[in-house]
C-alpha cells in the first residue's frame, strides 16, 4: 500500500511543486489549504501535470485543531509536510501577533495530531533565514543560529524548537527541517509556479513582473555592499530541485532510515549568485532587457549567504540539478503563461 503525505499549505508555490514530485514518486497525497494566500490555480496544475483528477483537496485553517483531527481520523498520515504559514517578513514586523498566533499554532496543531493519532513522521518547511548574518561562508546546519530579525524569521526558529522538543518527548513523533535558502523558478510545464499576491516582496518574481510590464522598474537594493559587483550574494535554489528534496526526506522518514529522530538539513546549491549576476542572466537567456536601477540598501538583508549542502547531498542522496539558467527560463515562461492566461 502507498505511503500517504499530508501536505498543508500544499496549493501554494512551494506546497504544489513537492505535491507533483510526491505523486511521481509513487505517494497518496492529501492537500490541505485555507486558500488565504493562493487561488486554484496552482493546484490546478498540479492535477494536470500528474494526470491525477482525484487528489484529495480539503479547505481548511491548521489553526482550527478540531479540523486538524477530523483531518487526521479520515486518513491513515504517515507523513505530514508543514508549510501553512505566513511568509512575508515586513508584514510579520508590522503584525506580529497575526504571525506568531497563525504559524505556532498551525504548527502545533499539527504536532498535537500527530501525537494523539500513534505517532507520525512530520517535515517543517525552515528556512536560511534562521542564520541571520553568518560569520562563516557557506552554512552548514552545525553553524550557529542568530537572533532572528523579523517576527517570520523567529516564528522559523520557534517551530524548529518545538519540533525538536516534540520529538524528544513524544515516542513515535520523528522530525526533519528543511532550511531553504532562496527558492526560485517554477515547474518547466509552466503549469505551477509563483502566484505573489499584489506587489512582490522577492526578487525573481519582481524581475518576471518587470519583463512582463506589470512593474514599471526593479530596483536592486544596494550596490555597496562589500561584494565582487557591490550587490548582495544568495543561494537561489530551483523550485523542482528543492521539491525532490522532500521527496527524499519523506523517504528517509518512512524507510526507517533517519540516524536520529529530529535532522536538519540545508536546501541549497552551495553557489553564491549576486542580485546583479541573477538580474543579467535573466536577461542573456530570455533575450531581454530589463528595465532596472540602483536603490538603496533594504532594511534586514544580509550581505551574503549560501549553503554548504554536503550533509543532503550525502544524507538524503539529494544534489540540486538545474542550472540558474534552466530556472530563470522556466520563471519567465510561467510569467508568460499567466500573462496569456490574464488575456484569454
Ligand atoms: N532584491 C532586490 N530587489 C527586489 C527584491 C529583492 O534587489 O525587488 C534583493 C534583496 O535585497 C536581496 C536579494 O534580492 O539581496 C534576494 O531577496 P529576496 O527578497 O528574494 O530573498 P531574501 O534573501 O531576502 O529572502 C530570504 C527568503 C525569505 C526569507 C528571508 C528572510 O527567500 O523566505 O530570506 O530574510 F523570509
Amino acid at each position: 500500500m502507498s505511503k500517504r503525505v499530508l501536505v498543508s499549505g500544499g496549493a501554494g508555490f512551494i506546497g504544489s511543486h513537492v505535491t507533483v514530485e510526491l505523486i511521481q514518486a509513487g505517494y497518496e497525497v492529501v492537500v490541505a489549504d485555507d486558500m488565504s494566500n493562493c487561488d486554484l490555480t496552482c493546484f490546478e496544475g498540479v492535477k494536470k501535470i500528474t494526470g491525477r483528477e482525484d487528489i484529495p483537496f480539503v479547505k481548511m485553517n491548521f489553526c482550527d485543531l478540531d479540523a486538524v483531527n477530523r483531518l487526521f481520523d479520515g486518513y491513515r498520515i504517515d507523513a505530514v509536510i508543514h508549510f501553512a504559514a505566513f511568509k512575508a517578513v515586513g508584514e510579520s514586523v508590522a503584525e506580529p501577533i497575526k504571525y506568531y498566533t497563525n504559524n505556532l499554532s498551525s504548527f502545533l496543531n499539527v504536532l498535537e495530531a500527530a501525537r494523539t493519532h500513534g505517532g507520525c513522521n512530520v517535515l517543517f518547511s525552515s528556512s536560511a533565514t534562521v542564520y541571520g548574518e553568518p560569520e562563516k561562508l557557506p552554512v552548514t546546519e552545525a553553524s550557529p543560529r542568530q537572533s532572528a530579525t523579523s517576527p517570520y524569521g523567529n516564528t522559523k526558529q520557534i517551530c524548529e524548537d518545538i519540533l525538536r522538543d516534540s520529538v524528544k518527548a513524544y515516542p513515535g513523533l520523528k522530525g526533519i527541517a528543511l532550511r531553504y535558502f532562496n527558492p526560485i523558478g517554477a515547474h518547466p510545464s509552466a503549469l505551477i509556479g509563483e502566484l505573489p499576491r499584489g506587489v512582490p516582496n522577492n526578487l525573481v518574481p519582481f524581475i518576471t513582473q518587470t519583463a512582463i510590464g506589470k512593474r514599471e522598474c526593479l530596483s536592486i537594493f544596494g550596490n555597496d555592499y562589500p561584494t565582487e559587483d557591490g550587490t548582495c550574494l544568495r543561494d537561489y535554489i530551483d523550485i523542482v530541485d528543492l521539491a525532490k528534496a522532500h521527496v527524499y526526506a519523506v523517504r528517509r522518514m518512512l524507510d526507517g532510515k533517519m540516524e536520529q529522530d529530529y535532522e536538519i538539513f540545508n536546501i541549497g546549491t552551495g553557489r553564491p549568485v549576486s542580485v546583479l549576476e541573477l538580474v543579467t542572466t535573466f536577461e542573456k537567456v530570455n533575450h531581454l532587457k530589463l528595465n532596472y536601477k540602483f536603490a538603496p540598501r533594504r532594511a534586514g538583508d544580509v550581505t551574503a549567504i549560501w549553503a554548504d549542502p554536503t550533509l543532503a547531498n550525502q544524507k538524503l542522496g539529494w544534489k540540486a540539478e538545474r542550472t540558474v539558467e534552466e530556472t530563470l527560463s522556466a520563471a519567465w515562461a510561467w510569467e508568460k503563461r499567466l500573462a496569456e492566461r490574464a488575456h484569454e
